[in-house]
């Protein structure tokens, strides 16, 4: 999708952090934005900052784990714009938990936000796409955690996996169907926002219960999030991958070649060569 020009875009998790700098490109590219974010506060104030601008958004709070808030926001897009062409699959959460410590209500937080939020958008969303039959395009926001295994991040990393192969199936049966719409999967490794800062979207609980390890592993993410590229990198490298219609995204250099070791390991039956993000 070339010309997004009075083109709609809806974004989940737009209030910070990576969905923030999507929300402010596709503005810069003459878009209107639908905001999706749980966090309110953070909300207005972009909403404010980009109607300040002059640019045209529906702000909505949208919890992504709940299916029915997810299908107000589509109710809510289609009726204010009549149709959607991007769609952006991006709100998260992580934890830094090896997988015999994460609790059942830890998978339950992960996978409700991370890979029911993305089922829940495109559930909401696809029909009525497809339906309007115009070009559109749909990113899923996942992570360089989707195609290599990290340790002290399993459900982190089982959720992000579930996104990949959910927007990789996606991608056939829209090409089967011959259907005008797009499909990227954006695997970043670090970039600079407030994910290790996740607990703060439940109660501050964090890393609580987790091995003297795990915690180190949780403060090693914490850095290594903190030296990350710049979220209005990913946001570029997003709109150049919707324009070209590619599909996997990879922020990072180096990510190809971990994932080419990955590949290696499977097919030359090793064991899983621990990399370095
Ligand atoms: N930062 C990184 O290093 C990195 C790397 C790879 C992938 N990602 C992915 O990028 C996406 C965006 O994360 P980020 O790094 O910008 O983090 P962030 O914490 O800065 O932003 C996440 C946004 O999602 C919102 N959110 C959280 N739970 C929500 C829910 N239930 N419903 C709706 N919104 C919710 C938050 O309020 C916040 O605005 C996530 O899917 C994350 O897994 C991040």
């Amino acid at each position: 999708m070339k010309d997004l020009q009075g083109k709609v875009a809806v974004i989940t998790g737009a209030a910070e952090g990576i969905g923030k700098a999507l929300a402010r490109r596709a503005v810069l590219d003459g878009m209107k934005v639908v905001l999706a974010d749980i966090d309110t506060g953070a909300l207005d104030a972009l909403t404010a900052e980009l109607t300040d601008a002059g640019a045209e958004c529906l702000p909505l709070r949208t919890d992504v784990s709940k299916a029915e808030e997810v299908e107000a926001l589509a109710d809510a897009a289609y009726e204010h714009y009549g149709a959607v062409h991007l769609l952006v699959n991006n709100a998260g959460v992580a934890i830094a938990k090896t997988v015999w410590e994460t609790t059942p209500k830890d998978w339950e937080w992960v996978m409700g936000v991370n890979f029911y939020g993305v089922v829940n958008g495109l559930r909401a969303f696809m029909p009525r796409m497809l339906e309007g039959g115009q070009p559109g395009h749909v990113v899923n926001t996942a992570s360089i955690a989707g195609l290599l295994s990290m340790p002290a991040l399993a459900a982190y990393n089982a959720s992000k996996f579930a996104v990949v192969t959910v927007s990789e199936g996606l991608y056939h049966d829209l090409a089967l169907r011959k259907a005008p719409i797009g499909v990227s999967v954006l695997c970043p490794a670090w970039v600079k926002t407030r994910i290790a800062e996740s607990g703060r979207h439940r109660g501050g609980e964090g890393i609580a219960g987790a091995s003297a390890q795990s915690q180190k592993m949780g403060l090693a993410v914490m850095k290594a999030v903190e030296g990350g590229i710049a979220p209005e990198a990913v946001a570029d490298a997003v709109f150049a991958a919707v324009a070209e219609d590619r599909f996997y995204i990879l922020t990072h250099p180096d990510s190809h070649a971990g994932v080419k070791v990955r590949m290696d390991d499977i097919l030359k039956d090793r064991k899983p060569t621990l990399l370095s993000m």
